[in-house]
């Protein structure tokens, strides 16, 4: 071990200014203008998986973005680790709210701002410089294999096929992701849940054309009105969801197990601080921590219509729209939630207004058991490099392909994340701290190493 702490050292700034390059590729899976970008970040991911040692390294082709997959195979009889990561990231905008240019990596503070510096570029790349150690000191103690995807962003669409197509080549023990987060540095943690997701775009169209809202306004439903009252009754006074049969199934926590989640060290009032906010909100009768990790919820993620440009313009706008997504639970199966969802929002639209529901993708929520050896193997390592043992919490976001390997290859996964919540993902300056790239390089090497023992 000694000396893969002694090759990283020495190795420590090239393995930066790589993160570096490949930060600067915009790899926007949403935004098809940057198509090429996103294919040229493949070929780099590729490369770096050969120099680092890896064989059978293939840029394998989708229905949309491909997936880079490279191995290692030391010895077929001894226990494989499979690790999942993404090199697409979220688009940037607003672009004017970044203090540097989000694809132009820039150190401030210790923190190395990007977009995808830490979702998912930063941590993955860990992975592949861990690896690298390991190859170069002789201290690869069982197989790997590497399947980093480009549509992690945008919902994973054409992974779940090549999962299914590839199920002996994916054959491993366990799944090993870097893309949550911990609650801090000083206090390291092991995310042991994500949430599921159901994501949906409504359109609400009132009459076939704009109109003069003084000369119909009054008379004429406005879809935007509309929209507004129809979104505003999906949660009543106790911020419920109200969508009937939106909680049917779901996994209430066992008194213990609240304690536990409970028991992770959490600020209320820094929470705040940070957010700038006077209150939190949220679902009676539960925790921030339980409301996040543990509850269903029901987001508006984007609303739009009728005139949003300089000045103003008295206009009754034909149509307004929405994205609206749900976060579920254990429990909740995500297309049966989609199908609630769109039949409540139809039902709830008055005569005045058409709508149309659009369901986009989703994911089934997961939890990882805590009593493998995988788990505890990144236990040890995280107790080992951050000299405390970390806390069990349960994470808020969602990486629908783990239920997949779950139901696919039947692999558990370890979310070995080592973001932080106030990262920025997905926000104007993401960030990733050098010393935490630099943490996970480190730690990763004593998961393999305890995985390897626990194993045997
Ligand atoms: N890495 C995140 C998920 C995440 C972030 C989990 C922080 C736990 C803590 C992932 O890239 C992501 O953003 N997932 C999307 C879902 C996807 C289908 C677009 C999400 O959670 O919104
Ligand atoms: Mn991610
Ligand atoms: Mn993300």
């Amino acid at each position: 071990m000694q000396s893969i702490k002694n090759y990283i050292e020495e190795n420590k700034s090239r393995f930066l200014n790589e993160l570096f390059d490949l930060l600067r590729f915009p790899s926007v899976s949403a935004d098809p203008v940057y198509k090429n970008d996103v294919l040229a970040t493949a070929d780099f991911v590729a490369q770096k998986l050969k120099d680092a040692g890896a064989e059978s390294v293939e840029v394998c082709p989708t229905m949309g973005y491909p997936i880079v997959y490279g191995e290692k195979i030391i010895d077929p009889a001894l226990p494989t680790v499979l690790v999942y990561g993404h090199y697409d990231v979220q688009p940037a905008d607003p672009l004017e709210l970044w203090h540097t240019p989000p694809f132009e990596p820039t150190v401030r503070d210790g923190k190395i701002f990007a977009r995808g510096a830490c979702d998912d570029k930063g941590q993955f790349y860990m992975h592949v410089k861990a690896f690298e150690a390991m190859m170069n000191t002789n201290n690869l103690p069982c197989n790997i294999k590497f399947m980093i995807e480009g549509e992690e962003e945008v919902g994973s669409d054409n992974l779940g096929k090549f999962v299914a197509g590839n199920k002996e080549r994916l054959a491993a023990d366990v799944v090993l992701i870097s893309d949550t987060s911990m609650i801090s540095m000083e206090t390291p943690s092991l995310e042991t849940g994500l949430r599921g997701l159901s994501y949906m775009e409504v359109e609400i169209t009132g009459p076939n054309r704009d109109l003069h809202s003084g000369v119909y306004g009054g008379a004429v439903a406005n879809p935007a009105t509309i929209l507004c009252q129809m979104i505003a009754s999906l949660h009543d006074e106790n911020n419920h969801v109200t969508i009937p049969g939106f909680y049917d199934g779901v996994v209430e926590l066992t008194q213990p197990e609240k304690e536990e989640l409970n028991a992770a060290p959490f600020d209320l009032e820094e929470y705040k601080k940070d957010l700038e906010i006077d209150e939190v909100w949220g679902e009676k009768g539960y925790s921030t921590l339980e409301r996040t990790g543990t509850r269903p919820t029901l987001e508006v993620n984007g609303i739009w219509g009728g005139y949003t440009g300089a000045g103003a313009k008295t206009v009754l706008p034909a149509k307004a729209f929405a994205k609206i997504s749900m976060r579920l639970v254990p429990g909740q199966d995500w297309e049966r939630i989609s199908d609630l969802f769109k039949t409540h929002f139809e039902n709830i639209a008055p005569g005045s207004v058409k709508v149309k529901v659009t369901k986009h993708h989703g994911g089934a929520p997961y939890v990882t058991p805590t009593n493998s050896p995988a788990y505890q193997a990144a236990y040890k390592a995280i107790e080992e490099s951050f000299g405390k043992a970390p806390v069990p919490t349960r994470g808020g976001g969602s990486i629908p392909i783990v239920a997949l390997f779950e139901e696919e290859l039947n692999i558990k996964t370890v979310l070995m994340g080592f973001g932080l919540d106030s990262d920025n993902l997905h926000s104007p300056n993401e960030k990733y701290d050098i010393f935490n790239y630099y943490k996970g390089i480190e730690t990763i090497p004593l998961f393999y190493k305890h995985f390897s023992e626990l194993q045997k």
